[in-house]
């Protein structure tokens, strides 16, 4: 069911780029071919960015989705990459079907910068209306060590010198917008951010998949789970366990450098996006939740901004863009509060959860009341948390304790 939203709450002016929603579905498997990229249209996302174009036959690949429990992240070992000139195709062929902003994303080793340069140009020529330079992909070719063959995927984005480099050599040949898609596996985020502006980046996406081992079949010797392999490479992580990583990343990147900033990792709600908007991103751009739950994920997100907006009478995304940064002061300045709890008996069902959380001592039962000793409260705030009728309650004592 397509929702009824306001768009024009929703619609935005990034780089030069018009999105009509601040969703972008993130270069994948679901930006491969025009059959998903018209399903993203369809559900009112802003952009795409297309699956990742590289300069040669692409590497043997497969979209092999493995779900962790409770669907918490996808492990996959990557999906078919585009061979430069299907990449400009699909890249054509996005541009005059739909109405979507359409991001190019590429990827070639970092010595090789004639094979960016081409690509770009290529791309440029075929329409793109921005390019992301993939100098992140997490398994791109690693050999039998786990240790890079050749410096390209991550093994880019982790040297500021690399990522200079191959940001400016792009940035040289073409006039439209060019982004950075960085990892969060690197020391000093804020390094490489630094070295994307010095080589011209107009913008950074934050963050790819983060390299981790795949699940195995514990029961036969550790031999690969996926369903479809026999010997497996490392994978990816993405999905949920990646959001509060991200969010850290895309606020430490709008802290240090002045470049707007499309955060990317773990977004499956509205809640989230707004929340990743809030430590700085522009926009947002979504993959696992879409390849788990569908297409109508991104118009959910839509409506459930738009409702928001609306509720707390902001007429633009940029009135709440990087709110949370306010917020943010070095461990030194921070303050905190002192509070006393009370269980509301008439709420409280004593389901017992509260008892559970090892950081505690202060809580006990008796047969019909959870009794809460406040001079052994550390202040910690879990039980309140966990319990699942909101019956515990906290009555602030102090503001602005020094501990
Ligand atoms: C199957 C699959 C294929 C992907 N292919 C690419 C790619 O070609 N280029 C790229 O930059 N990122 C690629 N990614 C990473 C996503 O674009 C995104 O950065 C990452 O999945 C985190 O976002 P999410 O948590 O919303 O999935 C891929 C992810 C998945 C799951
Ligand atoms: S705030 Fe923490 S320490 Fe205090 S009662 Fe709750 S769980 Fe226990
Ligand atoms: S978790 Fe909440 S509802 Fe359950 S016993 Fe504790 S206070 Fe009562």
């Amino acid at each position: 069911m397509i929702m009824k939203i306001n768009r024009d709450r929703l619609h935005s002016q990034l780089l030069g780029l018009d999105l009509r929603s601040p969703c972008i579905v993130a270069s994948s498997v679901l930006t491969g071919d025009m059959e998903r990229i018209r399903l993203a249209e369809r559900f009112g996302a802003g952009g795409i960015s297309t699956k990742m174009a590289m300069p040669t036959t692409p590497p043997k690949s497969q979209p092999d989705i493995i779900l962790r429990p409770k669907r918490s992240g996808i492990v996959s070992p990557g999906d078919k990459r585009l061979i430069i000139d299907d990449a400009c195709s699909l890249v054509k062929q996005a541009k005059s079907e739909t109405s979507m902003a359409v991001i190019a994303n590429l990827l070639a080793p970092a010595e090789d910068l004639e094979a960016w340069q081409m690509m770009a140009v290529e791309l440029r020529r075929a329409g793109a209306d921005a390019l992301e330079l993939d100098i992140s992909c997490p398994h791109i070719p690693k050999d039998v060590d786990y240790v890079p063959s050749i410096p390209i995927g991550t093994c880019v984005a982790q040297f500021p010198d690399a990522t200079e480099r191959v940001t400016r050599a792009v940035k040289s040949v073409v006039d439209i917008p060019v982004l950075c898609k960085l990892t969060a596996q690197v020391t000093d985020i804020a390094e490489i951010a630094r070295a994307c502006e010095r080589g011209g980046a107009d913008g950074i996406v934050a963050i790819n998949g983060l390299r981790a081992a795949p699940p195995i079949d514990i029961w036969n010797g550790g031999r690969p789970k996926y369903s479809t392999m026999e010997r497996h490479n490392l994978g990816t992580l993405t999905g949920t366990p990646l959001f509060s990583i991200a969010c850290r990343v895309v606020a430490e990147i709008v802290r240090t450098v002045n470049l707007p900033v499309i955060g990317c990792g773990g977004v499956s709600t509205w809640q989230e996006a707004v929340e990743m908007m809030m430590w700085g991103a522009s926009a947002v751009e979504m993959c696992t939740s879409i390849i788990v739950n569908g297409f109508e994920v991104v118009e959910k997100i839509n409506a459930g901004i738009d409702n928001f907006m609306a509720e707390k009478g902001y007429s633009t995304t940029s009135d709440f863009v990087g709110a949370a940064l306010d917020h943010v002061v070095s461990i030194d300045a921070v303050t905190f509060r002192k509070f006393d709890l009370s269980v509301d008996r008439s709420i409280c069902n004593m389901c017992r959860l509260c008892l559970t959380p090892g950081i505690c001592v202060a809580i006990t039962a008796s047969d019909d009341a959870i009794i809460i000793d406040n001079d052994r409260c550390l202040d910690c705030g879990t039980c309140v948390q966990v319990c699942p009728r909101h019956a515990i309650k906290i009555e602030y004592s102090d503001v602005g304790v020094e501990r």
